[in-house]
């Protein structure tokens, strides 16, 4: 890889050590470049024509095409969403809930996994248990607690795949054998994933998965896209059924029939062409540098800013050691300062990163497009920190 090209293309590199891929990935120019080029041919040549519709089909034909791919995954189990938060509560708002059924979750949880599951207690009396699992438990301890949740009645097994507030990987293929075991369904929020690790559905073997643009992408905020096992999209009921659900209706006779096995059912109305395109061309760049190599990279520089923290006095990791649980998230404490004070202090260097709640600590994104460098300058910045 070639990260010193690669970095050419990418402004914000000049500006600053970027290290908040996680929240948002910072977008190369040839992915905004192809946003606007769609935003200025609809505005030279009519965003409504004939021509501009056949042109916003094509291009959202041909997202779900690179969704697939990315994912592994048919297009005709592909929905084209805004963000991962939409594809997650399709699935859960989507499900037929009875009172009594379970949803299985765990402590480390982001809000978008954690508030519409409780949610789900509050509207269909939905029991949610959630594993208590800590980023140091290994992965037999983790498939252990996931396990003990589980009961004749759990109907959903609700994680993100990577944890975002310590970086935590989970053993996905295993915990969907635990699931299926069970009868219940594996819902993954892959936030943190799409982008950052090669993705397989088909090997994972999950239900449900579902993928921002905008974070390790590096695509444009406002796109994302979810998949559905194919034989469980008729179970999944659209909550916002709008016309795109209905597969034919009669307006005399004042009826209507859903399109229970198309992903389409989930959409609403009129999408932006460009942050479709955005997005397309966000996975065409990753692809082109390459899923594996940018896995590889992203682990690689993690692995060394681990270890350089690791021997500073005062930082105390609160991410995994263990590689196969792992990735290019890094969350750390710095002894005697407020989270939020040390990506401040970072900022003013800036360095950016953010401050995270569970465990509480600070944390920093390792992306293909950083430097060994940046490490080490990252590293420096945080001895004088924790001394100071
Ligand atoms: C694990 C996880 N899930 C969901 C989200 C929310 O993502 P989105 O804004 O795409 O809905 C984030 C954002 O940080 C996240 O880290």
């Amino acid at each position: 890889m070639d990260v010193a090209h690669i970095r050419e293309a990418m402004p914000v590199t000049r500006n600053m050590i970027y290290m908040n891929t996680g929240w948002s990935g910072p977008s190369p120019t040839r992915i905004t470049r192809r946003m606007v080029e769609q935003l200025e041919w609809e505005m030279n040549r009519g965003p409504a024509t004939l021509e501009a519709v056949a042109r916003s089909r094509e291009v959202s034909e041909a997202l779900t095409r690179a969704v697939a791919g990315l994912l592994n995954a048919p297009p005709e189990c592909i929905a084209i969403t805004q963000n991962t938060t939409q594809g997650l509560v399709i699935v859960v708002n989507g499900l037929d809930w009875h009172p009594g059924d379970e949803l299985v979750t765990c402590s480390l949880e982001h809000p978008a996994v954690m508030a519409p599951s409780l949610f789900l207690q509050n509207s269909h009396g939905v029991r949610v248990r959630v594993a208590d699992l800590s980023p140091h438990d290994d992965s037999e301890t983790i498939l252990t607690k996931i396990e003990a949740c589980l009961r004749p009645n759990t109907r959903l097994v609700f994680l993100s795949h990577i944890q975002y507030s310590c970086g935590l990987r989970l053993p996905a293929r295993e915990i969907a054998d635990l699931a299926h075991r069970r009868g219940a369904y594996l819902l993954l929020d892959g936030a943190q994933c799409a982008g950052q690790i090669v993705l397989d559905v088909e090997a994972l073997d999950c239900d449900f998965y579902s993928i921002p643009s905008q974070k390790w992408l590096l695509g444009p905020d406002g796109a994302g896209a979810l998949y559905l096992r194919k034989e469980l999209i008729p179970e999944i009921t659209p909550r916002y059924p709008a016309s795109a659900a209905a597969e034919g209706w009669n307006r005399v006779a004042r009826e209507v029939k859903m399109n229970e096995a198309s992903p389409k059912k989930f959409a609403l109305s009129t999408t932006s062409t460009a942050l479709e395109a955005g997005m397309a061309e966000a996975i065409a760049y990753n692809q082109e540098i390459g899923g594996g190599a940018i896995e590889a990279r992203s682990l690689e520089l993690a692995n060394l800013l681990k270890g350089t923290l690791r021997d500073l006095p005062g930082i105390t990791l609160t991410c995994p050691d263990e590689p196969e649980l792992s990735s290019g998230l890094v969350t750390f404490t710095v002894a005697g300062k407020e989270p939020s004070q040390v990506v401040e202090t970072l900022w003013q260097q800036r360095i950016a990163g953010r401050q995270v709640p569970e465990p509480p600590g600070i944390r920093l994104c390792t992306a293909f497009f950083n430097t060994e460098d940046e490490v080490q300058r990252v590293a420096d910045a945080l001895d004088g920190i924790a001394r100071g």
